[in-house]
């Protein structure tokens, strides 16, 4: 069989080990939603990217099986050959529904994967058990008899973009800032990831089944994989996970609901730790934006640095649109540090006028929004500083045509 990039054989993802430490991870997600206050969910969202579930033998994917109650089922030559149900008295719980969606790279890596996770979907929904002890089977009658049609779409639950498109477009959204209200991003996510993979993992344009099925979805998780990248590192985190909770937010007509991020960034006992998208973003504010250690060592890379900083920043915004769960004194502190302190506004500006003009105006933005609301002084200072560093903009373009 053979062998991808990352030395793993994709007949066999997910790997024993990868569904043993699902059972924990989705153990850990379900104890945290509970100590926060929530029952045991009906549904939940669950985001799978392709190079995640690469290095950890299909880990996240094994999430999924766990929350349904399923296993992989391999032919006697070891190779993945489809999903089978667990025994609901060995589960010890309900069938918890769940919203798949995947990315463009998950896709591309993981076609028998695909077809599995739509299998196991559909094994659940159609299986003899009492809706109250099997929440994929209870949303499955509930679409059927308010839609009708057949279980075979009623049970569609793995989600991605149309053949050879990537991502949700709402981090361009986000970049470009063309956009009034956060349901547009929301809208533009459900025609994104709106292609059902039924069990012949062929994608099907199901925009509104998706819009249907976000309806019943009580939280939304993604597991952080590598230690370099945080949620704010990149805008693709916002734009999978963000752009799903806004998406459900949407469907539930307006109300929020919790975002989790599973931890895999450590092994051993302390790995694995569920954070609210709230904590994790406070912690990497904390421990690289605000953390002189990680801004000086940006810093060193000059033109660079500063785009990263402005790029960390524009990502935290990205969270504020699409979950709203970002506390406001990350705003004030940001503002604090980068654009308040004239020196660091002299630095910055020297090493890339551009990044340092976006990054107050990112800030304005983010308070227009109503994402944090500065006091009158901060507000002022803010915009004087941004009028500042477009106009030292405006001259390097002139310095530049002379
Ligand atoms: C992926 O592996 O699926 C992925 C990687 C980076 C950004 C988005 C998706
Ligand atoms: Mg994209």
């Amino acid at each position: 069989t053979g062998r991808n990039l990352h030395g793993f054989d994709p007949f066999r993802i997910p790997s024993a080990y990868a569904v043993r430490d699902a059972a924990r991870q989705t153990q850990r997600l379900l104890d945290r939603h509970a100590e926060d206050g929530h029952g045991l969910p009906e549904s939940v969202a669950l985001v799978l990217w392709g190079t995640d579930n690469l290095k950890t033998e299909g880990a996240p994917l094994a999430q999924a099986l766990a929350l349904m109650g399923v296993l992989p089922r391999f032919d006697s030559y070891g190779r993945l050959a489809g999903a089978t149900l667990r025994p609901l008295a060995e589960l010890g719980r309900p069938r918890i529904d769940v919203v798949m969606t995947l990315s463009g790279i998950f896709r591309d890596l993981m076609p028998l994967q695909i077809k599995m996770l739509a299998e196991a979907a559909y094994m659940a929904a159609t299986a003899d058990e009492p809706e109250d002890q099997n929440f994929v089977r209870k949303h499955a009658l509930a679409y059927m008899r308010e839609h009708g049609g057949d279980m075979e779409t009623a049970s569609l639950r793995v989600f991605g973009n149309a053949d050879g498109a990537y991502g949700s477009n709402v981090n361009m959204m986000v970049d470009n800032g063309r956009w009034e209200d956060e349901d547009e991003l929301a809208e533009t996510y459900t025609r994104r990831k709106g292609f059902a993979y039924g069990r012949a993992g062929r994608p099907v344009q199901q925009a509104k089944l998706l819009h249907h099925v976000l309806a019943d979805v009580e939280l939304a998780f993604q597991n952080l994989d590598s230690v370099e990248l945080g949620v704010t590192t990149i805008d693709t985190y916002f734009d999978t996970l963000g752009g799903i909770s806004r998406a459900v937010r949407r469907a539930k007509g307006g109300q929020s609901m919790p975002v989790y991020i599973g931890d895999q960034t450590r092994a051993g006992a302390n790995g694995g730790t569920v954070r609210t998208l709230s904590e994790q973003v406070a912690l990497e504010t904390r421990t690289r934006m605000l953390n002189p250690k990680w801004y000086e060592g940006m810093l060193e890379h000059g033109y660079e640095g500063v785009r990263q900083i402005e790029a960390h920043i524009t990502n935290t915004m990205g969270w504020s649109a699409t979950t709203g769960q970002v506390q406001p004194w990350v705003y004030k502190q940001l503002t604090e540090t980068f654009m308040l302190d004239p020196e660091m506004r002299e630095r910055l500006a020297k090493l890339n006028p551009t990044a340092s003009a976006k990054v107050a105006n990112r800030l304005l933005e983010a308070s227009e929004r109503q994402y944090w609301t500065p006091d009158a002084a901060t507000l002022q200072a803010l915009r004087r500083a941004g009028e500042e560093l477009e106009d030292r903009l405006e001259g390097v373009y002139e310095k530049a045509a002379a």
